[in-house]
């Protein structure tokens, strides 16, 4: 049987291009064999200003694998990841090889609920406190997967981190580079690729974050003024570790989700090496800053698109699947 005509696999490819990704770029390839899905760094959507290094094209890819195994399992199969499996072909992340019959955990099953709820709502969040025990739960979903998610409760670490932000966010504004690349992957409604407008939120008229600013044309409101604000971390950086981070990340959001909880992303400083630099000093220089997104209960937003999953397979030989 040609695993690429079952709907396990149509299930789990359906799922794996859910997963965010900065300026909905989908930076991911599918190379499908008989029980063998390989996840594939797509090299043309790259978002060479804002990520030359293609780390947070690693963490996209981490976050699709993690959506494909989910996926998989509540499809009644097991399956074995091998991570970077040839060392002549960086570009290949992940080796995903389907098993035998497996009945999907609970947690499992509610992660896999949650790929088609999540979504990126840069919206203001209710001035509601998130419990103690979903905040546990998030940070314990990240640390399932060997990463760290630090929760900004100290007031001054709080005021330095989201001052950080708004300083990156200026130099960003300033970059004629990076808002070229930002306006290219604004898209018109109907778009299955980049942030349509209205999926952007409005402009803060105050509090500590500012939003990225995706054409939208809202007036400016007042958002929450005490955003719970998390640093995922990873104890060491490079291809693996950032892979890693991905299915951390898309843990932490997927459980947030299944929270009723919404998320929305500020990547200003990890965009800027100095920035970056200066937060990971902030946190310990151990802590290898990853992503950075605030969690809160937002008011109800909607899903962007995704390109169809026939457009993300290839064969193994490198042609178009179709
Ligand atoms: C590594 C990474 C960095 C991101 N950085 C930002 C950001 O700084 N600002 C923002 O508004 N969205 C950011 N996003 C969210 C993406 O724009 C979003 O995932 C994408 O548009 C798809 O939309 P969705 O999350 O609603 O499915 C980031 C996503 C990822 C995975």
């Amino acid at each position: 049987m040609i695993l690429t005509e079952t709907p396990v696999v149509t299930a789990a490819l359906e799922a794996a291009v859910r997963a965010p990704s900065p300026h909905n770029s989908q930076p991911w390839l599918f190379e499908l064999g008989p029980d063998v899905i390989d996840l594939v760094l797509d090299e043309d959507r790259v978002l060479e200003v804002c990520d030359p290094d293609r780390r947070e094209a690693r963490l996209s890819c981490g976050a699709a694998l993690l959506n494909l195994q989910l996926a998989i399992a509540v499809a009644g199969r097991s399956c074995d990841v091998e991570f970077l499996p040839r060392k002549d072909r960086p570009e290949l992340l992940a080796r995903v090889v389907v098993g035998a019959r497996h009945r999907a955990t609970a947690t499992e099953q509610r992660l896999a609920a949650s790929i088609r709820a999540r979504y990126s709502n840069r919206r203001p969040f209710a001035s509601t406190a998130v419990p103690a025990g979903f905040r546990y739960a998030v940070r314990q979903a990240a640390r399932e997967e060997g990463a760290k998610l630090i929760l900004l409760d100290e007031v001054g670490l709080l005021e330095a981190v989201t001052g950080l932000i708004r300083r990156a966010d200026h130099v960003q504004t300033l970059d004629e580079g990076f808002q070229a690349e930002l306006r290219a992957w604004t898209k018109e409604n109907g778009s299955r690729e980049g942030v349509p407008a209205y999926a952007g939120g409005p402009r803060p008229s105050g509090g500590l974050l500012p939003v990225r600013h995706h054409g939208q044309s809202e007036q400016a409101r007042e958002f929450e003024r005490d955003p719970v604000v998390a640093v995922l971390t990873t104890p060491t950086d490079g291809p693996l570790a950032q892979i890693r981070a991905g299915r951390a990340m898309q843990r932490a959001l997927l459980t947030a989700t299944s929270l009723g909880l919404s998320a929305s992303f500020y990547s200003q400083p990890m965009e800027i090496p100095s920035a970056r630099a200066v937060l990971r000093s902030l946190l310990g220089e151990n802590e290898n800053p990853q992503v950075v997104f605030r969690l809160g209960y937002g008011f109800p937003g909607s899903t962007t698109p995704r390109r169809p999953v026939d457009a993300v397979i290839r064969t193994r030989s490198g042609e178009s699947h179709r």
